[in-house]
């Protein structure tokens, strides 16, 4: 035991604490990882998924609050189908029918999502227990996560080794690298599924919050929430957020895309002036307190999901149930149903190439 706590501590930087978080049916040990950065922001994280079970971030007056929704313990991450802070792959969001076709082959995915594919099947990155490392850079911690999916897994092809790096800088700002590579063509699209509430998780719905998104067009979406294809000027619809407008402010429009949604769960088209470089997807302020998060990406899309399948039937953190809208998610990714979708932006990773990605979430307050 003293032998095992003097390797941790070795292996173990300043400003990440270790320990044992739980075990899994299968007797996999999960650990979780505190990470503490000096403007104030800490963020816990998980073996288990790669979840971001808190993220502790100060308001104008220096106040703490844990600002994404999660779970206290192992079982109700076992349990969990909203995706609470998790890392989620293979393909995160809707595939059709969970079918697609590639290089002359169907492939046949879990229909977990009213006859759809969702977020990776039945069992996905989220439920994954991964290796992580933590690690030092240059005044920056981390952590380095590794997943190997195996040929077959969830019905997809090929080998995929998945690695992700959180990595949480001085001035509280948590950079996400994605990277994967497969020994078989097969689609990816890799996302961080954190729920945020800035006026702190537990403490009421999100339509309070003012949002701003880089993105001049969005993907509608069918009955069964997958896109028709269309990209659509956001201009004169309750999809307008390229100033910054408050998320309850037109949620309830008469819209038909609002209806069959049951509110936002939309992707939305990102501006780019240059390629794949990062840029600005979203601006998240939370007004009272003055808790903002900006979120920048190297993917072409954001989707924006306002916790409408959210019910209050699921206790979170301190026993505090998910109500109703109670968090917001900004997953950063592919378009949806890419796979079936030849008009937009590819998923397919190929032998020998790389898939990288990167988000940036930076947490921040700002003035009245
Ligand atoms: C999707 C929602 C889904 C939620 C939880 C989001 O990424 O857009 O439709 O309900 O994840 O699974």
């Amino acid at each position: 035991m003293s032998t095992r706590s003097s390797e941790q501590s070795q292996s173990t930087p300043p400003g990440v604490r270790r320990e044992r978080f739980g075990t899994t049916p299968d007797g996999q040990i999960v650990e979780r990882f505190t990470l503490t950065s000096p403007s104030g922001v800490t963020i816990g994280v998980l073996s288990f998924g790669g979840v971001i079970q808190s993220i502790l971030a100060p308001d104008r007056r220096g106040a703490l609050a844990d600002v994404t929704l999660g779970y206290d313990t192992l079982e109700e991450y076992g349990r969990d189908k909203s995706y609470l802070g998790a890392l989620v792959g293979r393909y995160a969001n809707r595939i059709r029918e969970g079918r697609f076709t590639l290089e002359g082959r169907e492939y046949t995915l879990a229909k977990n999502a009213g006859g759809n594919h969702l977020h990776g099947g039945m069992r996905g990155f989220n439920k994954a227990v991964w290796a992580v490392k933590p690690f030092e850079e240059r005044g920056d911690i981390g952590l380095a996560l590794e997943h190997v999916s195996r040929d077959g897994d969830e019905g997809y092809p090929g080998t995929l080794r998945a690695r992700v790096s959180y990595r949480l800088t001085r001035d509280g700002e948590l950079v996400i690298d994605f990277l994967a590579t497969t020994d078989k063509a097969t689609p990816v699209n890799l996302t961080q599924h954190a729920y945020f509430n800035l006026a702190g998780s537990g403490s009421g719905d999100i339509l309070g919050h003012s949002l701003e998104l880089n993105a001049s067009r969005f993907t509608p979406v069918d009955a069964t929430l997958i896109p028709t294809g269309e990209l659509r000027s956001v201009r004169g619809t309750p999809f307008d957020f390229s100033t910054a407008e408050t998320v309850g402010a037109r949620i309830g429009a008469d819209d038909e895309q609002l209806r069959l949604a049951g509110g936002y769960d939309h992707n939305f088209v990102l501006d780019r002036t240059g390629g794949a470089e990062l840029a600005l997807a979203a601006r998240l302020t939370e007004p009272v307190s003055g808790r903002g998060v900006d979120i920048h990406t190297t993917e072409p899309g954001i989707q924006f999901y306002t916790g409408n399948f959210l019910d209050g039937t699921v206790m979170g953190k301190g026993g505090v149930p998910h109500r109703y809208r109670s968090g917001l998610a900004l997953e950063t990714q592919h378009f949806p149903n890419s796979p079936n979708e030849p008009s937009f932006p590819s998923t397919i990773l190929q032998p020998g190439a790389e898939h990288r990605s990167r988000t940036v979430y930076h947490f921040v307050v700002r003035p009245t």
